[in-house]
């Protein structure tokens, strides 16, 4: 039996565990057996029809995975779960999702969920075939609030974090002490390959500004040009009310339990949960992180 690589005991409140696979942390609900993900990640054989959809956590995943199956689907909306349309790479060597276990089966184009880094995602194939990817940025401090409510959601069935909000923010920028390792790493590590042609580098903020211009620039990445009639209707139905009409699709399911990842979906929440001496020590020490870069974020709107 291998024991986590991580096991991050902050307080009696959490006690979450970890593995460590290519040098990410990834929580062990997600991969029970890290050799296998391990091996599944390097010998992926990419194709040149894949899309994956890639974020840190809490950054607008499924908003965007439900945006890329609708232009794939000319607008169709379903009812089906997302997780089954657009599969997550990671948690794909879970037995929890054994009935989509296999990517490399699934038809192109394989639309694919991940939170790898830009380091580790698979990139090759044996033909060279490159494949597509769409990175969502979302300003860290909604992030940080977003995963925090989505943690302990998870921790009622052993998974997650269920101490209080105070720490938690400092948990996440500064210990690494949640998944898939440093926000500013994590979206640092992708920035630096917003103009590869293959990378469409996007954010939460500009989806919520004006949602129908990003479905369009989405669209026209994925060589799928759209009517401005289909366009309207993605729009519409991806937009947070459009989406929270049937919730069942959106839902993480665990063992017995589930969540759901729609909460709020705006900008700016962070507000209602910082102090100002939170903002001040998330000021130096995660956002001076990626200040010279020129990857500036919104948070309000
Ligand atoms: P909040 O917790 O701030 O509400 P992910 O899919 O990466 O886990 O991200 C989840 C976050 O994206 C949640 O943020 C969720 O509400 C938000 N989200 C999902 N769909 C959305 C939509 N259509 N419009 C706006 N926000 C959306």
């Amino acid at each position: 039996e291998s024991l986590p690589v991580f096991q991050v005991k902050v307080n009696e409140w959490t006690s979450e565990k970890y593995f460590d696979v290519l040098g990410m942390k990834i929580p062990v609900f997600v991969a029970p057996n890290p050799k296998l993900l391990s091996d599944v990640i390097s010998n992926f054989q990419t194709r040149a029809e894949d899309v994956f959809v890639v974020t840190y956590p809490k950054s607008g995943t499924i908003w965007m995975q439900e945006t890329i199956w609708q232009i794939y689907n000319n607008g169709e909306n379903t009812s089906k779960n997302i997780f089954e349309r657009v599969p997550f790479l990671e948690f794909s060597t879970s037995p929890i999702l054994g009935e989509f276990a296999d990517i490399a089966k699934v038809p192109s184009p394989r639309l694919m969920k991940s939170h790898l880094s830009y380091s580790i995602i698979p990139k090759g194939s044996s033909d060279g075939a490159k494949c597509k990817y769409i990175y969502i940025a979302r300003n860290p401090k909604d992030v940080a609030v977003s995963y925090f409510h989505f943690t302990v959601s998870l921790a009622s069935f052993g998974n997650g974090y269920n101490g209080p909000w105070e720490i938690f923010p400092m948990l996440y920028c500064i210990s690494l002490t949640v998944g898939w390792n440093k926000w500013n790493d994590h979206v640092l590590g992708w920035w630096k390959h917003k103009d590869d042609p293959n990378v469409l580098f996007l954010k939460y903020e500009d989806l919520k500004k004006d949602l129908p211009s990003q479905v369009r620039l989405t669209a026209n990445f994925l060589n799928k040009p759209l009517s401005e009639d289909i366009i309207n209707r993605i729009t519409e139905q991806c937009s947070f009310n459009g989406m929270t009409k049937d919730l069942s699709r959106y839902m993480v399911h665990v063992n017995e339990s589930q969540t759901s990842i729609l909460r709020k979906g705006v900008v700016g929440d962070w507000k209602n949960s910082f102090t100002p001496e939170l903002n001040e020590r998330f000021e130096k020490e995660v956002l001076s992180k990626i200040e010279g870069t020129r990857l500036e974020f919104d948070f309000e709107l």
